[in-house]
C-alpha cells in the first residue's frame, strides 16, 4: 500500500519520511538517519533530558508555540505538519554560537558536555517564550523550565546562571513569520494516513484533524492503539519492545485539546497537553500549583496530555486524586454518541477503564470552586522534581458555619489497585466537628480503606503510615482555629524562600 509521507520543517526546509517503521522515534530518526548526533540518548525513557529537542507547532490561534520534548518517546509520525530544532540548528548563518550556548561557556555551565545538548535545548525554548521586555527569568523559572534536564558532573548552579545571562547577548535573528507560514502550508485539512510495517507487520498510523473523525475511525477500529502524548506508550516500545499495531493519534485534533470556562465547570480537552491542562486547574484551585510543577517534568508535561494521565488509569497517576477529590467527570464518546461519568466510577480494577471498545475520552470537566471548600493535595516521592509517587492523596472538606464537615471527599493514589476513593474516613468526617479527635478518627479509619502494597517505592507499612500523616497534615493546614498558610508549610513552592541570596 503506498503510503502519504510524514512531511515536517527542519532548518527552514521540508522533509519528508515515508520508509521508517512508525514507532521509529524522533531521536533515533536524527542519529541513525538523519546523523545528526548532537542530540543525545541517555536513558530512552523521558527521564534524563539528554534527548531533548523542541517542536514548533501552530496552536488554536495559529500562532508558532516551541515546546521542548524528549525526543526518546515520540514517534516519527506525530513530527508531521510540526517543526523540529535540534541543538544543531542554533548556531548563527556567521557560525557564532547562540546566546544561550554562549551563555553557557561563558559561565562554564558544562563538564563531560553529555547532558549539555539536552540543557541547551530546554534553555533555547525559554528564550523563545520568556517575554522580551520582562528582564531575565528567576532562577525558579529556570530551574522549571530545567527540571527535565539531570546532569551528574557539572551541578546546576552555573547552568542556571547561563539561563540568566543568555539575554544578555545580541539577539539573533529568529523569523517566527516564516515559520508560522510554513508550518500552515504543511497543516492538513484531511487525516494523516501513514503506512508501514514493523516486526508483527504492515500497520497504519491515522492521523485525523477533526473530532468527527477521529470519533470515526477509534469505532471503526477499536483494537488501534489511541496514542496522545506518548509519554506512556513511549516506554512500552522503546523498554518493552511492543509492537502498537495500528495507531490512531488525537494528537493533531484541536478540537479535542480546548479549555473552556463557564460558571459551573472546567472543560478541559483530553488532548490538552498536561502543562495547559494544570495551568487551567491551578487558576481556579491554587492548591494545585504544587502538584503542577512535581508532575513529572517541563518537556513530559508539554508532550503528554490530561486525558492520557486519567485513561491510562496508572494507580500511581497523579492527577485522579485530585480530580476525584474535585468531584470531576469525564465525557466519554464513542462515534457520535457521548455521555458523561464521574471520575470515581471509571477505575474497574488495576488498569482496567470502564470504556467500551471504540470509546475515548473526549473531555475532563472539573466543577469551578465553591465557597469555603478546603481543598489540598500531596505528592510523596524520593524526589522533589520528576520522580513517580509513592502515595498521591487529595482531600476536599467543607464546613458549615459551626465547623462541621458537611462535604468530604477524598482520594488517594498509590494505596490501591486504582486512585481510589477513601470511604470509611470520609464518614469518619461527615457530621463531625472538624477538629483534632475528628482528624485522628479518620486517620484511623484509613486503615480499613487500604491494604497498599508494598513495591521498590514504598513499603505497605510506610504507606499506611503516610497516609495517616497527609491526614494530619491537611487537618493542620485547614483546621478551623490556627490554620497553616500554604506559604509555611512547602518551603519549595509559592515563593516562600528567598530568591537570589545576596
Ligand atoms: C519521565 C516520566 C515521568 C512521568 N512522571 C509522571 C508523574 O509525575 N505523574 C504521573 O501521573 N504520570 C507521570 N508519567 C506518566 C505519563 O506522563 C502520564 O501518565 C501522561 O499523562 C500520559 O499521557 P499521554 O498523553 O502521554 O498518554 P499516552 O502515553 O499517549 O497514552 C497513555 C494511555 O492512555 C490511552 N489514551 C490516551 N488518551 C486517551 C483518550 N483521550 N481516550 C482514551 N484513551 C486514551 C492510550 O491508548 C494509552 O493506553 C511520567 C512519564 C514519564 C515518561
Ligand atoms: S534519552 Fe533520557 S530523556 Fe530521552
Ligand atoms: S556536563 Fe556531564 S553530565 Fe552534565
Amino acid at each position: 500500500m503506498t503510503t502519504q509521507t510524514i512531511r515536517f520543517l527542519q532548518r527552514g526546509a521540508v522533509r519528508e519520511i515515508g520508509d521508517a517503521p512508525a514507532t521509529r522515534t524522533v531521536l533515533q530518526h536524527l542519529r541513525e538517519d538523519a546523523l545528526c548526533t548532537g542530540t543525545k540518548e541517555g536513558c530512552a525513557e523521558g527521564d534524563c533530558g539528554a534527548c531533548t529537542a523542541v517542536i514548533g507547532e501552530l496552536d488554536a490561534s495559529g500562532a508558532l508555540a516551541l515546546k521542548a520534548v524528549n525526543a526518546c518517546i515520540q514517534f516519527l509520525p506525530t513530527l508531521d505538519s510540526r517543526a523540529l530544532f535540534t541543538v544543531e540548528d542554533l548556531r548563527g548563518a556567521d557560525g557564532a554560537l547562540h546566546p544561550v550556548q554562549q551563555a553557557l561557556v561563558d559561565c562554564h555551565g558544562s563538564q563531560c558536555g553529555f547532558c549539555t545538548p539536552g540543557f541547551v535545548m530546554s534553555l533555547w525554548a525559554l528564550y523563545h517564550q520568556h517575554p522580551r521586555d520582562a528582564g531575565p527569568p528567576s532562577r525558579d523559572e529556570i530551574a522549571a523550565a530545567l527540571s527535565g534536564n539531570l546532569c551528574r558532573c557539572t551541578g546546576y548552579r552555573p547552568i542556571v546562571d547561563a539561563g540568566q545571562r543568555m539575554f544578555e547577548y545580541p539577539r539573533p535573528p529568529f523569523d517566527a513569520d516564516a515559520i508560522t507560514q510554513q508550518l500552515t502550508a504543511l497543516k492538513r485539512a484531511q487525516t494523516f494516513e501513514y503506512h508501514a510495517s514493523d516486526s508483527s507487520g504492515p500497520h497504519t498510523f491515522h492521523a485525523p484533524v477533526t473530532r468527527a473523525e477521529f470519533a470515526r475511525l477509534r469505532a471503526a477500529h477499536p483494537n488501534a492503539r489511541l496514542l496522545a502524548g506518548s509519554t506512556d506508550v513511549g516506554l512500552w516500545v522503546t523498554k518493552q519492545f511492543r509492537d502498537l499495531g495500528d495507531v490512531l493519534y488525537i494528537g493533531n485534533v484541536d478540537e479535542l485539546k480546548t479549555i473552556e470556562r463557564d460558571a459551573q465547570t472546567l472543560t478541559i480537552g483530553a488532548a490538552a497537553s498536561l502543562e495547559d491542562a494544570y495551568a487551567a486547574l491551578a487558576a481556579d484551585y491554587p492548591e494545585l500549583a504544587e502538584l503542577w510543577t512535581r508532575f513529572a517534568s517541563r518537556p513530559i508535561r508539554n508532550a503528554g496530555t490530561l486525558g492520557g494521565n486519567v485513561a491510562n488509569g496508572s494507580p500511581i497517576g497523579d492527577s485522579m486524586p485530585a480530580l476525584i477529590a474535585l468531584n470531576a467527570e469525564l465525557v466519554l464518546q464513542k462515534a457520535d454518541k457521548t455521555r458523561t461519568m464521574r471520575l470515581d466510577a471509571f477505575y474497574l480494577g488495576y488498569q482496567k477503564t470502564a470504556l467500551d471498545a471504540g470509546e475515548f475520552v473526549a473531555a475532563i470537566r472539573v466543577p469551578r470552586p465553591v465557597a469555603a471548600l478546603r481543598f489540598r493535595t500531596y505528592k510523596v516521592s524520593k524526589r522533589y522534581d520528576q520522580d513517580i509517587s509513592a502515595v498521591c492523596a487529595a482531600f476536599a472538606i467543607r464546613l458549615d458555619e459551626s465547623h462541621r464537615v458537611t462535604d468530604a471527599r477524598i482520594a488517594f493514589g498509590g494505596m490501591a489497585a486504582t486512585p481510589k476513593r477513601a470511604a470509611q474516613a470520609e464518614a469518619a468526617l461527615i457530621g463531625h466537628e472538624w477538629n483534632e479527635a475528628t482528624a485522628r478518627t479518620a486517620m484511623a479509619a484509613l486503615d480499613a480503606d487500604f491494604q497498599p502494597l508494598t513495591d521498590m517505592r514504598a513499603s505497605s507499612a510506610y504507606r499506611a503510615k503516610v497516609a495517616r500523616n497527609v491526614l494530619w497534615r491537611f487537618y493542620l493546614e485547614t483546621r478551623p482555629d490556627a490554620p497553616l498558610a500554604l506559604a509555611e508549610v512547602n518551603a519549595f513552592a509559592y515563593g516562600a524562600h528567598v530568591e537570589d541570596a545576596p
